[in-house]
């Protein structure tokens, strides 16, 4: 049981030294080299240089909200660059950095926000003195985002785009010095512009959100400590426009038609006519300090699967890893298709000049097959359709270094199923030509009401709950049974569950009060019968415990940087050293990892996700979900599902076509069920096609359960604005971060609330408390 002291025997993990440096690790193998003319990076021999922009003192080392962490500091650009400095790796001049950095200090004093600051104009002498010492120059721009609000798109907005104040800057800097080097500490997608087709900026690292030690694997990475093995799991577009999805981004606040239907990031830009050139940086790209090649590449038919096997051939330099990307082009057919699907990767180990590595990968032909909800082949089915099929595997969406072709004969229906949350107010789809066509929409269907009078207060409960120690007993004191007997055993569940009343059974449905350094509540909490109170905790990119509470957490890199290791099994160590930090702290469930799909640039949380890409989303997540769970703690995979945009994230309708649904937001999800079980799924605040994710029995019971085998429990987000009794008969068990007792009871004697749908949620309830160690 967590929080019983268990590690008080050990030495305390928490924020120790072993899992700052597996964060440092994490982030300089996420880092994304986008460019490099004339060999300008590594910086090495200890090259002279000078440092631009406030963003090498104002790091960002994550996004706000829930996937924030509280850290005993956090080391940016500038201090990293001088840790290498002092090693003799390279020699700084001081004065720019010394009044950015005393700028950046006023800044924070005057209460501006970690990434906030104002890009200054740096006085023309310090430019002048930097440029008589050295030629080499490194831009620093930072960006920060956060949950409840989305990123702009507008020119010199200072998110997307550049700020003129650092528009400023950089032309200052591009003007001045032979070598510049641009460096990107943001946590989506922004513009390349200014440096991508200047001859002037000669390399650009793209170094993300680095967690609390971001700024000395920035500098890991610059001084070729570390040779960069990062790839895109993004498309990086020539502009914000360049992105289907950002045409009616803002259109209302009430919705969002997802009518770029399965074109999202690559699938759009690799197939769509003439939406190619618009590509910046492809997925998947990634430049390294060496090279690599293929040898020895074979694709194999066996049965169902195809298997792919090569030798990656390191035939540069220095030493460094790559990752091997194998996508699946299939046939146009009648329902239309990506021309590229992701279907496999794998990452190799850091291989030496002249050594080589077998990977082999397997390859599921489900992974790109297509969901027909027209009935064109076959209606509400996954199908491969007649044709020609190609695999590729390369080092990214558009390198090709070996194929292997074969043949469908006919259409196959792989599962067949059933129509499920379909939509009503979408009223166009792309099709792969870029055009669209119109969709029949129903725009009278019935909206979800928002009725405060029948939802529990939101509240931040201070309270410490004295009872939050269960010892496990077999009986209580007036002899009743407690959880333990059925917990050995000696009692069933349905038994146990007879020995509670209603108004027991929906206490356990709801959420619980804080105990020990928790914020986020708990679930349990019925001393009475054994029960003790489990505690949830945040976040995506290390356990977040609230400043107050005095407890510092290791910060590890945000996810969208852990996406781009293309490394599962270092995602997979990263989580394991975050859950025993979660355990340590005396926490049951933790809210991790948040899976939803980078449809848009400007959703203010793709910090917290993973990728445009569902199949590595779905990889990624279930390494962490392993690597977390394996601590013997649930996790809560989240947000479920469409949560794509922060504005009126609580009723905003997220209108979709059955195949975008299942082909890209719910894959992700689908791939962590069936291959890492985790003990709990959140469902997500939207509205997906007219109801309420967490009261959508569709999505809950119907796809989650029945069709993909999910025995977990399901939380909702925190105060959802659904009545409870709606969610339970739904299929979502649990009302966090309260639920609404007296409400629920009083739905229950009216009839409103099915007494069988109430008894499986406390079931699982009762499961999840038990399975957790
Ligand atoms: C967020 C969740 C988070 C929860 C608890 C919500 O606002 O959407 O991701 O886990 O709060 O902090």
């Amino acid at each position: 049981m967590p929080g019983t002291g268990l590690y008080n025997q050990r030495e305390r993990i928490t924020g120790s030294e072993q899992h700052i440096n597996l964060s440092r690790r994490a982030a300089s193998e996420g880092m994304v080299l986008l460019k490099n003319e004339q060999n300008t990076l590594p910086l090495e021999n200890g090259r002279k240089i000078a440092v631009f922009g406030k963003a090498q003192a104002d790091y960002v080392k994550g996004g706000g909200g829930s996937g924030d962490t509280t850290t005993a500091y956090v080391r940016s650009i500038i201090e990293g660059l001088e840790i290498k400095e002092k090693e003799g790796k390279i020699e700084i001049f001081k004065p720019v950095s010394d009044y950015y950095r005393e700028y950046v200090k006023g800044e924070y004093q005057k209460g501006v926000g970690v990434g906030f600051v104002k890009e200054p104009q740096l006085p023309q002498n310090l430019l002048d003195d930097a440029k008589n010492f050295c030629d080499t120059a490194i831009i620093t721009i930072c960006r920060f985002s956060g949950e409840e609000k989305d990123r702009t798109g507008e020119a010199f907005d200072g998110d997307f785009y550049l700020s003129r104040e650092e528009t400023a800057m950089v032309e200052a800097v591009k003007n001045n010095f032979k070598n510049v080097i641009a460096v990107l500490n943001t946590g989506g997608v922004t513009d390349t512009l200014w440096f991508r087709n200047d001859a002037r900026v000669k390399a650009a690292l793209l170094a993300w959100q680095g967690g609390m030690e971001g700024g000395l694997a920035t500098a890991d990475v610059l001084v070729g400590d570390v040779c960069p093995s990062g790839r895109l799991a993004d498309t990086f577009a020539v502009n914000f426009d360049a992105y289907p999805s950002s045409e009616n981004f803002f259109e209302s606040e009430d919705y969002v038609e997802y009518t770029e239907d399965i074109y999202v990031g690559y699938r759009y830009f690799e197939t769509v006519p003439g939406a190619s050139e618009k590509v910046a940086y492809p997925f998947g790209f990634g430049l390294s300090y060496t090279a690599f090649e293929v040898e020895n590449a074979k694709f194999e038919k066996k049965d169902e699967k195809i298997e792919f096997s090569c030798d990656i051939k390191n035939i540069g330099k220095r030493a460094g890893k790559q990752v091997l990307q194998v996508y699946c082009e299939a046939p146009q057919g009648k329902l239309g298709k990506p021309k590229k699907v992701l279907v496999g990767f794998c990452k190799t180990e850091v291989l030496e000049p002249g050594r080589s590595e077998t990977v082999k990968i397997e390859i599921n032909p489900y992974f790109y097959s297509s969901y027909d909800d027209t009935g064109k082949v076959c209606k509400s089915a996954y199908v491969l359709e007649a044709g020609k099929y190609t695999l590729k595997a390369g080092f990214d969406v558009r390198d090709c270094r070996a194929s292997f072709e074969y043949e469908i004969k006919e259409d196959t229906v792989l599962y067949r199923l059933s129509e499920k949350c379909a939509p009503h107010g979408l009223h166009k789809r792309m099709l792969s030509d870029g055009s669209y066509i119109t969709v029949k929409a129903d725009d009278s269907y019935p909206k979800p009401v928002y009725d405060e009078s029948l939802l529990p207060l939101e509240y931040g409960n201070p309270e410490e709950s004295s009872k939050w120690y269960m010892p496990w007993r077999a009986w209580g004191e007036d002899g009743h049974p407690t959880l333990l007997r059925v917990f050995k055993g000696k009692m069933s569940l349905d038994e146990f569950l007879g020995v509670l009343d209603d108004e027991q059974k929906i206490h356990l449905l709801c959420g619980q009060p804080n105990r020990g350094v928790a914020e986020t509540f708990g679930v349990g909490n019925l001393e009475y019968y054994g029960i003790p109170n489990i505690m949830t905790a945040d976040g995506p990119a290390g356990l977040r415990v609230p400043q107050y509470k005095g407890v510092n957490t290791t910060a590890f890199p945000c996810a969208t940087l852990m996406a781009c290791m293309w490394n599962t099994s270092l995602a997979r160590e990263a989580a394991f050293a975050g859950g025993q930090e979660v355990y340590e702290n005396g926490m049951g469930i933790w809210l991790t990892p948040a899976i939803n799909i980078h449809r848009t640039p400007l959703c203010g949380r793709n910090f917290e996700y993973y990728s445009e890409d569902p199949f590595l989303t779905g990889k990624m997540a279930s390494a962490v979900i392993c690597g977390i769970q394996e601590n013997g703690i649930a996790c809560s995979v989240k947000h479920f599902a469409c949560n794509n945009k922060e504005t009126n994230r609580k009723d905003s309708d997220s209108r979709l076509s059955e195949r975008a649904m299942r082909e890209i937001y719910l894959k992700a999800f689908e791939i962590c069920v069936k291959e890492a079980h985790p003990k709990t799924v959140m469902s997500s605040y939207n509205i997906i096609n007219g109801t309420r994710a967490s009261t959508c029995r569709e999505l809950l019971t119907d796809i989650l359960r029945k069709e993909w085998g999910f025995e977990g429990l399901v939380t909702s987000d925190w105060w959802t604005h659904a009545p409870q009794w709606e969610e339970i008969n739904a299929g979502n068990d649990l009302k966090m971060g309260n639920g609404s007792p007296e409400l629920t009871l009083q739905a229950l004697k009216d009839g409103k609330l099915d007494r069988e749908a109430m008894n499986e949620s406390v079931k699982r309830v009762l499961k999840l408390i038990m399975s957790i160690d």
